[in-house]
């Protein structure tokens, strides 16, 4: 198994995960989600691509691409509120549903956090849906924690 940043001609594998992870999310939140995989979420991924601060990362195993995170380099400026934020944010995340529970996501993680302390960055965000059970575990697992909480109630 190897863990690197992608090649331009595997940004349709990519998608082929980014795919997964949008019916995960229409699938657990309908009203926010738009179904399907039209072409503007499918290019989405050379917005990504052309940012100079974010970069994609890959695990391949057996000559496919099994994985794929958004590794999104963010520094927020001091405000009235709060000090200066530089982070590492986890955009997307995704492992090939036929590939879970193999250790990829563990290994994907390992390279993450190489990344954002080559890159000096000695801290790593990342947000995801309540309703999504399974990528808590495994987050936590990884040992990241809770630190804010968006809420919502339907009147
Ligand atoms: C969440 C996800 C990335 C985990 O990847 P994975 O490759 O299956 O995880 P690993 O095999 O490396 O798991 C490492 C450890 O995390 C924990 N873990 C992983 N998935 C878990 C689950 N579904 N339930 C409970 N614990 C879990 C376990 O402790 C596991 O170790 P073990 O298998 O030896 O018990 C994967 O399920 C996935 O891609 N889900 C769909 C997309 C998604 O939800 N992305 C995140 C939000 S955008």
């Amino acid at each position: 198994m190897a863990v690197r940043l992608a090649e331009a001609y595997e940004l349709e594998a990519v998608n082929r995960l980014r795919k997964q992870v949008n019916d995960l999310h229409t699938a657990g939140k309908p009203e926010v989600f738009k179904p399907g995989f039209p072409a503007e979420l499918r290019d989405f991924v050379h917005v990504i691509w052309n940012d100079p601060e974010q970069d994609i990362a890959v695990c391949e195993r057996e000559g496919e691409i099994c994985g794929f995170a958004v590794l999104h380099h963010i520094c927020k400026p001091e405000n009235p509120f709060m000090y200066e934020r530089d982070f590492l944010d986890v955009d997307e995340f995704c492992v090939d549903e036929k590939r879970r529970r193999q250790g990829v996501g563990r290994e994907l993680m390992a390279f993450i956090r190489k990344y954002a302390r080559e890159h000096g960055l000695h801290r790593i965000e990342l947000n995801m849906w309540e309703f999504n059970r399974d990528a808590l575990a495994f987050y936590e697992t990884e040992g990241f924690a809770t630190f804010r909480r968006y809420m919502e109630t339907f009147v």
